[in-house]
């Protein structure tokens, strides 16, 4: 295998020097400047719903080619959902459901998955289930699921990774009366985040690295979105604050932490509130993954700046700093995070089927005709082959055994799981709540990483599939197909 670090660097390189001789034969114009803090967080605009009835909400949706300035001078042309980068957040209600329906005004074959949707097979946005150039999807989401941050993203099948990277992402928050009864900060002081890394080209198009080395890496990128502006600050007032967190990256995993130290609290997780709120001084995301925190910044004088740090220097280039939180105002606070935050969680935990089924998927590096491709118990992908069949209301247990080197955000369709351990280690207390990614860690001193989880098929029969959320492993096979018995 080519050493990423150097493969990197080396593309890098030639890309600067091409760009400055280009810089000085063509155009005047500086490289676009990238340093953070330059700019406000944009917040995520709320989608406004084309009808609703006694029952539903209706949306329309166009995938389209957009243009948006992320960098300084630059239009980049994306991919987005109503042309936006990232795509409009959808509001929903518990039992509520909701009627998307999508157009794709684009070139190419697309399909929309509602990722931590406990969703029909049909409405799942499955990678074959794909909607053409110039035709219409209407996706059926029912909602029946607790209040948590989900989140909307392409899947079409082999592309994904590509069509994530040019825009076509959003986020999906489900509320619910209990969580609204909790008092957590709301409104303005609710906060949507999703973070992304991109590498640009010069001329500030998008450019996607499609190469054996980031096959077996990910695509990286050197620079770091929020809200798809570059590493931007936020001014706070002296408040709490809830942010929801998504890793919408394709392949760099982020260890999130408070330059002053202080912890973060931790209230939920992919599919929705913890039992109990998590002080943790750090927290690893990685692709698909979501967090909920609240940031106390009464905790801080005014005129105070803190950084939101990601303390994972694996992925090249490391990149340290996500946002800058600046406290700029007193404004009082009503909200409160209280010590129990959703009893049915703990309930859950507890409830231990006498004979779960238990399945094991081992995680492996493999080559197809000298390219590195990505296998689940020795297998690629296979459309048309069915590799587990688990009845519906049953209670399994998967492990997975992660063979390679390199750790492996996998994700499961469908229905929220419970993490029993990691490496044979019980979770720490913030990934004990339900979810639907976690991070299989990689193969150490020749031992396999593993993560067993366990969950039960409720409401929905058919098809669906598990995968690497790594979007080039993705792509590159590391998924297979289960298809709930009635
Ligand atoms: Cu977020 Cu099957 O994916
Ligand atoms: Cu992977």
């Amino acid at each position: 295998m080519i050493n990423p670090r150097l493969f990197f660097s080396a593309s890098v390189a030639s890309v600067f020097l091409a760009a400055s001789v280009l810089a000085g034969i063509e155009s005047k114009a500086p490289r676009p400047p990238r340093a953070a803090f330059q700019v406000p967080l944009p917040l995520l605009p709320v989608l406004e719903p084309t009808s609703r009835d006694a029952t539903t909400d209706y949306y329309d949706v166009t995938m389209q080619v957009g243009q948006k300035e992320i960098l300084s001078g630059r239009l980049t042309t994306i991919w987005g959902y109503n042309g936006l980068f990232p795509g409009p957040m959808i509001r929903a209600q518990r039992n509520r459901p909701v009627v998307v329906r999508q157009l794709n005004n684009l070139q190419e074959s697309m399909s929309v998955h509602l990722h931590g949707g406990h969703t029909p097979p049909e409405s799942d946005g499955l990678p074959y289930d794909l909607v053409g150039p110039g035709a219409r999807k209407t996706y059926t989401y029912p909602n029946n699921q607790a209040a948590a941050t989900l989140w909307y993203h392409d899947h079409a099948i082999d592309t994904t990774g590509r069509h994530a990277y040019m825009g076509l992402a959003g986020m999906y928050v489900i509320s619910d009366p209990a969580e609204d009864g909790l008092g957590l900060p709301s409104g303005k002081s609710d906060i949507a985040l999703m973070l992304q890394d991109r590498l640009f080209n010069f001329d500030g198009s998008l450019n996607y690295p499609l190469t054996d080395s980031t096959i077996t890496t990910g695509v990286v990128g050197d620079t770091l979105l929020v809200n798809g502006a570059v590493q931007p600050y936020f001014q706070v007032a002296r408040r709490k604050m809830r942010f929801r967190i998504v890793n919408a990256s394709n392949a760099r995993i982020y260890t999130l932490a408070l330059s002053t130290g202080e912890p973060l609290v931790q209230i939920a997780s992919d599919g929705g509130l913890l039992s109990a709120p998590a002080s943790r001084s750090a927290i690893v995301v990685s692709p698909g993954e979501r967090i909920e925190v609240v940031i106390d910044f009464a905790n801080y004088a005014l005129g105070t700046s803190l950084i939101l740090r990601n303390q994972n220097t694996l992925f090249n280039p490391a990149i340290a700093d996500v946002m800058r939180f600046d406290v700029v105002r007193d404004e009082v606070d009503n909200s409160s995070v209280p010590a129990t935050l959703a009893a049915s969680v703990t309930k859950r935990a507890r409830r231990v089927d006498a004979t779960p089924v238990n399945r094991t998927f081992t995680l492996e590096a493999n080559t197809l005709n000298g390219r590195p491709v990505w296998t689940v118990n020795g297998k690629l992908y296979d459309v048309q082959r069915v590799d587990v069949s688990p009845r519906l209301n049953a209670t399994e247990v998967w492990t997975f055994q992660n063979n390679s080197g390199l750790p492996h955000p996998m994700h499961i369709h469908d229905i929220h799981w419970q993490i029993l351990d990691v490496n044979g280690v019980a979770p720490a207390p913030g990934d004990a709540g339900p979810k639907d990614t976690f991070l299989v860690p990689g193969r150490a001193m020749g031992v396999p990483g593993t993560v067993r989880v366990m969950g039960t098929f409720t409401d929905n029969v058919g098809d669906y599939v598990s995968h690497c959320h790594n979007l080039e492993h993705e792509d590159h096979a590391m998924m297979f197909n289960f298809q709930v018995q009635p």
